[in-house]
């Protein structure tokens, strides 16, 4: 059986979900796909995705080989001598949730290879675990999005809300720049002394607020307005980077009604809502600065 996990885009609230504040995020309409196929050669549990030339044992010295065993050993499946063989829709590295996707769609694969039923609170729980050893201090969003899918508000206290909402086109540049996620929350952690009070993580939480209503009203406009201001928190909080601010300003100098990072920053991508006729003058404007966007439809349900 072929298992999917999704990958992500968070809309409002990156790094201030970290403490406490909401996130909306959405998961996008392709991630990671993964199949267990027994290996007739016997020898160790393998995974295979030729999408992002991975290939690796699980007794490698490999961060996807440790991330592999937490998975396994959650789950309590031993280590079958399969192959887990694994397609990408997405690019790694990217800010579009590509880690949580390959834990949750490896999870769903090792139970359904041992004839399990695929039970969301032990994917949830091997896919955490998974993800603290890539991320360090995860926030859980990546997790959820890529298991339930859909649009929803995100909390660590009450996990993912989801709702119905009209499809939104969303515009997904990836930079190209690759970055790690623990070190950006690293260098949040650093600029806010870790606290819930800084002003700027309380300020991104407020936008993820207002946002959503915007998004509810089917207020695009607004619901840009508050990615611009969510964005330039993000810089200020030096999680951006020249190229993202630039691909931003080209979105918006082209008609979008907001541009922002999604995910840790420091490389990564950006997204853009914009009026339907400006799509493609904002994909070509990134296509002149070397990057291939993509349009992808969110939420829905409404
Ligand atoms: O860049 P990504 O897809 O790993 O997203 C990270 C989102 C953060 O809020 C920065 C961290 C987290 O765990 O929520």
């Amino acid at each position: 059986m072929t298992c999917i996990g999704l990958g992500k885009i968070i809309l409002l609230g990156e790094h201030a979900v970290v403490y406490g504040f909401p996130a909306l995020a959405a998961a996008l309409d392709r991630g990671v796909t993964m199949a267990a196929v027994p290996t007739p050669a016997g020898g160790s549990l393998r995974l295979d995705i030729p999408a992002w030339s991975l290939k690796i044992l699980a007794s490698d010295d490999h961060p996807v080989s440790r991330a592999l065993l937490a998975i396994t050993d959650s789950l309590g499946v031993g280590r079958p001598t399969v192959t887990l063989v694994g397609d990408a829709q997405i690019p790694h590295s990217a800010g579009l949730g590509s880690s949580a996707a390959l834990a949750v769609a490896v999870s769903r694969a090792m139970l359904s290879h041992a004839k399990r039923k695929l039970d969301a609170k032990e994917i949830a729980a091997a896919a955490s675990a998974s993800e603290a050893l890539m991320h360090g201090r995860a926030s859980g969003v990546d997790v959820a999005l890529a298991q339930a899918g859909g649009i929803g508000v995100y909390r660590k206290a009450t996990g993912l809300r989801s709702f119905a909402s009209a499809p939104l086109r969303v515009l997904v540049g990836p930079s190209g720049a690759p970055r790690t996620t623990s070190a950006m929350v690293d260098k949040v952690a650093d600029a806010t002394s870790a606290s819930p009070d800084d002003k700027r993580l309380r300020a991104l939480g407020a936008l993820t607020d207002t946002g959503t209503n915007a998004l509810l009203a089917k207020d695009l406009a607004g619901l840009g307005a508050s990615m611009n201001k969510a964005h330039e928190i993000l810089a200020g909080l030096g999680v951006s980077t020249d190229q993202l601010d630039s691909l931003c300003d080209a979105a918006r100098s082209t008609g979008a009604h907001g541009a922002k990072l999604t995910g840790a920053g420091g490389g990564g991508a950006v997204i853009a809502i914009a009026p339907r006729e400006r799509e493609n003058a904002i994909l070509t404007e990134w296509k002149n600065a070397g990057v291939t966007g993509f349009v992808a439809t969110v939420g829905g349900g409404a």
